[in-house]
């Protein structure tokens, strides 16, 4: 959940790590801090609260440039957002700074041990303990990486550190065990971040720690040991998008930006994948012979991305005729799913470090099931711990709410689904091609929803006091609703609820009064007539009742004209690709009430764009 920027190098270390957490904060932004090492003294500022308020203070009373540093911001675990619990915390009495990502299970006990001999905390974190360990392991090796080495052992729970002192200038050390931690190579100068957002301004070239490592980088160049000390050589990637992909640009948010950026994601999820009318997919391991002798799959995820595998659910069971659950992976995770070498888990994630869905991974493979990671981020954990990964090339998402990375995160299962059915043989090639001329279409008929955003706009401003609005769908319009209102309650605080629309009878229309809003995901007459007409009868049972109906409907669908307060148009498609239009017009209604209620759309409350704790 925090994020995490270490930094060696000649440039002015302060700006390079207010650079690389302004970049972070999307992981957590309940305060900030930092620590430099310059004249042979570790200098340092913590604030609680959003970056900017480090950044006055830092204005106002500027620390010393120095040549290495570590910065921090924190999504709270143990303790307040105070300035006290912000990070970095002291060890070797101030000579040492450390930061921490994750949770130190033990430091309750680490913390009485390290009272008892004499040591005084000032905050209330698990991490003043790590701080407290490294800083006597220090006194006794006289070497950061030796006394990293040594407190690793000592630790339980998950986390990234990262240290420096005062005695080794130029060093910056880190260590992960099962959290990120990414090295930076640059000329002269290296980096360590959560991701590679922390330094992409600087270089694209990276590399991602495996579990339980430690890099030590110095201004010459990065060295990676593994607890156990022996050496090992990184693997380095390219970053595939530039600093200016994660610019808020000329836009007001970057959720806006995003949702603006919804048909360039799709566009380049597909590209490369279509070859002709037909799909083609490198799935590495995941070879054709695995594939046909697949006979179940689970796909895992969290919030979105859950909802997002709801549609895959629909399209892979329709194409390639394999049955198909999706469970959410903190549930699946710790119950006991039934798994065999011929189940596929195919994980889904935007950031490739939710910890609920990288432990959902390793359990299934602990099992000896199959992965597949659906992941946006490269570099990140999940497609590391996975059989095969499936990149979804959205571009950077910063803001907390997911949007166009729901797009592409539709669109990768789309793809695995028909190239499933096609190596399965439960597909023809006029199916293929008819369904991959349409997703070709995809990106424009975006680009027209988007065209179209006055009359959403118009509704959100007139909605603005609203108190609770309902969201109902069926078939793969139910996952469309559940993301509408998991949307709406994330950033504006209504209380929002989606439903499947055959549910409604089976208690929520109890909730249905005289004004409750209510959106309905409307699918095709053309394609779906009788789901078209289930859901016009849902929509005359709450009208009857006295609610307002907002409905996404497809162009021309005129039956349900009468029974509409509201009808946003979506262009003509496909079933199975109408999620991705139908959904864009609910990101857009809740960005817009958040706005016209006055809040902060990319850093809702509570929350951190990266659950890297269970
Ligand atoms: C909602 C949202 C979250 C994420 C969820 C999973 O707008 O962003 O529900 O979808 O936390 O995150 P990833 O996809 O990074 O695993």
């Amino acid at each position: 959940m925090c994020g995490i920027v270490g930094y060696t190098g000649e440039r002015n270390t302060v700006e390079v790590l207010l650079e690389g957490l302004s970049r972070l904060e999307y992981r957590g932004y309940d305060s900030a801090g930092i620590a430099v090492v310059a004249d042979d003294a570790v200098a340092s500022r913590k604030r609680g609260g959003k970056l900017k308020v480090l950044r006055e203070s830092l204005e106002s009373a500027p620390l010393p440039e120095g040549s290495i540093g570590i910065g921090h911001t924190r999504w709270a675990t143990h303790g307040g957002p105070t300035d006290q619990n912000a990070h970095p915390h002291l060890g070797d009495e101030g000579r040492l700074a450390l930061i921490h990502n994750g949770i130190i299970e033990n430091f309750a006990a680490l913390r009485a041990e390290l009272e008892a001999a004499g040591e005084a905390f000032e905050s209330e974190t698990d991490t003043e303990a790590a701080a407290k360990l490294l800083g006597r392991a220090f006194r006794e090796t006289g070497d950061l990486t030796s006394a990293m080495l040594q407190v690793v052992g000592r630790l339980e729970g998950q986390f990234t550190l990262l240290a420096v002192h005062q005695e080794q200038p130029g060093v910056v050390v880190g260590a992960a065990h099962n959290s990120p931690l990414l090295v930076g190579f640059g000329e002269g100068e290296q980096f360590l971040g959560s991701d590679v957002s922390a330094f992409v301004k600087y270089t694209a070239s990276a590399a991602a720690l495996d579990n339980d490592q430690v890099a030590t980088i110095t201004p010459e160049g990065a060295s990676v040991v593994d607890f156990s000390g022996a050496p090992v050589e990184p693997k380095r990637f390219e970053v595939d998008w530039d600093a200016s992909a994660a610019d808020k640009g000329g836009w007001t948010s970057f959720m806006a930006k995003e949702v603006s950026e919804g048909p360039e994601a799709v566009a380049n999820t597909l590209r490369g994948r279509l070859v002709d009318d037909s799909v083609a997919l490198e799935l590495g391991a995941l070879d054709d012979a695995v594939l046909r002798d697949l006979d179940r799959i689970v796909i895992v995820a969290c919030g979105t991305a859950a909802y997002s595998g709801l549609v895959g659910k629909y399209a892979i069971e329709t194409w390639a005729r394999i049955p198909v659950e999706v469970d959410l992976a903190h549930e699946f995770r710790y119950r006991d799913p039934v798994l065999t070498p011929r189940t596929l888990v195919i994980s889904i994630s935007q950031s490739g470090e939710t910890m609920d869905t990288k432990m959902a991974v390793q359990h299934a493979r602990a099992q000896g099931a199959r992965t597949l990671s659906i992941c946006n981020t490269q570099g990140s954990t999940i497609p590391r711990e996975s059989d095969a990964v499936l990149y979804t090339h959205a571009g950077p998402e910063v803001a907390v709410a997911s949007t166009k990375a729901f797009l592409a995160q539709v669109i990768g299962q789309l793809l695995f689904g028909l190239h499933l059915a096609k190596v399965r043989g439960t597909i023809d090639d006029a199916a293929i091609a008819e369904v991959v001329g349409e997703l070709r279409e995809l990106p424009d008929e975006l680009r027209q929803v988007l065209a179209e955003q006055d009359p959403i706009k118009e509704l959100a401003h007139w909605m603005s006091d609203t108190r609770s609005v309902l969201f109902l769908g069926r078939n793969v319009g139910y996952p469309v609703a559940l993301e509408g209102a998991l949307k709406l309650k994330e950033i504006s605080y209504i209380h929002a609820e989606g439903f499947a629309g055959g549910e409604l009878k089976h208690g929520p229309i109890a909730l249905i009064e005289p004004g409750q809003v209510v959106f309905v995901v409307v699918p095709s007459p053309r394609h779906e007539p009788l789901l078209h007409s289930k859901i016009v009868s849902n929509i005359q049972e709450i009208r009857a009742r006295g609610a307002r109906v907002i409905v996404v409907a497809e162009a021309g669908d005129a039956a349900v004209l009468p029974y509409a307060d509201i009808v946003l148009r979506v262009p003509l498609t496909l079933p199975m690709l109408e999620p991705v239009l139908q959904v864009v017009p609910l990101h857009i209604f809740a960005l817009e009430l958040a706005t016209a209620k006055g809040l902060d759309v990319d850093q809702p409350r509570n929350l951190a764009k990266s659950v890297t704790v269970e």
